[in-house]
């Protein structure tokens, strides 16, 4: 069967050898991640693969542990990651630690978005330029954020929530990045903005930046992502493709409440 031969032909045993990278191992892996806050153990044996440029929409009920999974990517410290293994173009995340995870490229934009009070737009990209590593220029940040180009010189935390999560993307983006991590970028927002922020997170897709989008509006993330990742109670529930997941009513209705 030709579809044994092609994994096959795919499978490594050992570290892969450069030049074989590519073929032989996913972009970005999560391998089998149990983590806890405390004693309490909240992701119990996660584990996904993502290609390069690909959206995966993670998705779960409230409390299904997919902020803790992200948190964990991103080596924020809490929850502790006690067992298994992440890995970003072949090389070990579970050993890093947060600022050595971001130098690595992975970008986590939290829900509560993190603008800070005081700076002008402005100046919040170039805080994040300071970062070690080739981030996007602003001329460059501002030709795909046009609302964020005209709003420069304004305080960043008055900016109105979609514009903030622009803001918050787009400071992602001024740091070396290989892989963006949303953790409900919808949350709060009209449709309109919410289409404004799919059309540039399809932008970015083509230029080889790697997304995980968790979002309560599961719909609006399936119709941007290309595979999707069911959390629930801190386990894999399901793996498949976004438009699975939009067929399936009972998984709908079972893990997402839609
Ligand atoms: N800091 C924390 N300390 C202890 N438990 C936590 C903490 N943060 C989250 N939890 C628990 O972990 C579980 C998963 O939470 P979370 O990852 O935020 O879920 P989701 O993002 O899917 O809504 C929940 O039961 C929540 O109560
Ligand atoms: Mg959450």
């Amino acid at each position: 069967m030709s579809a044994i031969t092609m994994d096959n032909q795919f499978v490594t045993d050992g570290a892969p050898t450069a030049g074989t990278l590519e073929r032989s191992t996913p972009f970005f892996s999560v391998r089998d991640i149990h983590a806890y806050y405390g004693e309490s153990y909240i992701v119990q044996g996660v584990s996904f693969d993502i290609r390069q440029g690909e959206i995966l929409a993670l998705l779960g009920r409230n409390g299904a542990g997919k902020t803790s999974t992200l948190r964990t990517i991103a080596r924020a410290g809490d929850p502790v990651l006690r067992a298994g293994e992440i890995w970003i173009e072949g090389k070990p995340v579970h050993h890093m630690k947060a600022h050595e995870a971001a130098r690595a490229g992975i970008q986590l934009v939290p829900e509560d978005r993190r603008i800070i009070a005081g700076l002008t737009v402005e100046e919040n990209l170039e805080l994040a330029q300071v970062a070690p590593g080739r981030g996007w220029t602003l001329e460059r940040i501002y030709g795909h954020f046009p609302r964020l180009a005209e709003r420069r010189r304004q305080e960043g935390v008055t900016l109105s929530g979609g514009e903030q999560q622009m803001l918050a993307i787009a400071r992602a983006l001024a740091r070396d990045i290989k892989l963006l991590l949303l953790d409900e970028p919808y949350e709060g927002l009209a449709p309109v903005i919410v289409e404004e922020i799919e059309r540039i997170l399809h932008e970015i897709k083509p230029l080889g930046i790697t997304t995980v989008i968790v979002e309560q509006n599961a719909v609006a993330a399936l119709r941007l992502s290309d595979r999707a990742v069911i959390l629930d109670t801190g386990e894999v529930a399901f793996t498949g493709s976004a438009r699975e997941v939009l067929d399936n009513t009972e998984l709908r209705h079972e893990y997402l409440a839609i």
